[in-house]
């Protein structure tokens, strides 16, 4: 599979035949996803949950180079937090009020339509827009700090480790023998 946005290091080899589920829940989701207001121990446990582990948290949160935020998810951390660079959190907080404006958006990292390394460069300067991007690095030379500075400067180590990463996450719980059903289209269910 190729990140079409990002540059030619980005592509990765999938598996295919996943068995998906028919139905959803947001309550059932929301049970088992971080929120974004998690700090560095709660991240960690919650992936160790899913047999993720320190590597697999900091690089696929680097998926985190596309994409946007609402302000309802971040506000707390930049009115209340200090580990932010007070520009950014003061530029952050024209476009997100104490008040109101949940659903403003705010791209990750300031090239949101391109799979790069500037959303982990921007961690290195206390740039991450949201508590738990930020967790991953303190500056205190722990080995999660470790692996934001080398994706920060080693793109081709983002790519890779990235990809294995990404596999490792889709080989969770699949469901099997009668259970769900392997859609033709990843984006909906089959219509049968
Ligand atoms: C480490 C824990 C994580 C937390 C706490 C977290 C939290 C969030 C939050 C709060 C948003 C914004 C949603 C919104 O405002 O509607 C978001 C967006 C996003 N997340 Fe995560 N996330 C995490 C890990 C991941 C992982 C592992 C991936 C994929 C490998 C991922 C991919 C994305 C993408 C692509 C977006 C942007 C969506 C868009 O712009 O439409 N995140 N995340």
């Amino acid at each position: 599979m190729k990140l079409v946005l990002g540059g030619n290091q980005y592509w990765y080899k999938v598996l295919l035949g996943r068995r998906d589920a028919r139905t959803a829940s947001k309550d059932a989701a929301n049970a088992n996803l971080p929120p974004p207001f998690f700090n560095f121990s709660q991240l960690i446990t919650n992936f160790q949950s899913h047999g993720l582990n320190l590597k697999d948290l900091v690089v696929l949160s680097g998926a985190h180079t596309i994409g946007f935020a609402k302000c309802s998810t971040f506000r707390d951390r930049i009115y209340n937090d200090t580990n932010i660079d007070n520009d950014f959190a003061a530029n952050l907080r024209n476009t997100c009020p104490r008040i109101g404006g949940d659903t403003n958006l705010v791209p990750f990292d300031s090239t949101p339509t391109k799979v790069d390394t500037t959303y982990y460069k921007g961690l290195l300067y206390k740039k991450g827009l949201l508590q738990s991007d930020q967790e991953l690095y303190k500056g205190d030379g722990s080995q999660s700090d470790r692996y934001v500075k080398l994706y920060s400067k080693n793109s081709y180590a983002f790519a890779k480790d990235f990809g294995v990463s990404m596999i490792k996450m889709g080989n969770l719980k699949p469901l099997t023998g009668r259970k769900g059903e392997i859609r033709c289209n990843c984006r909906k269910v089959n219509n049968y």
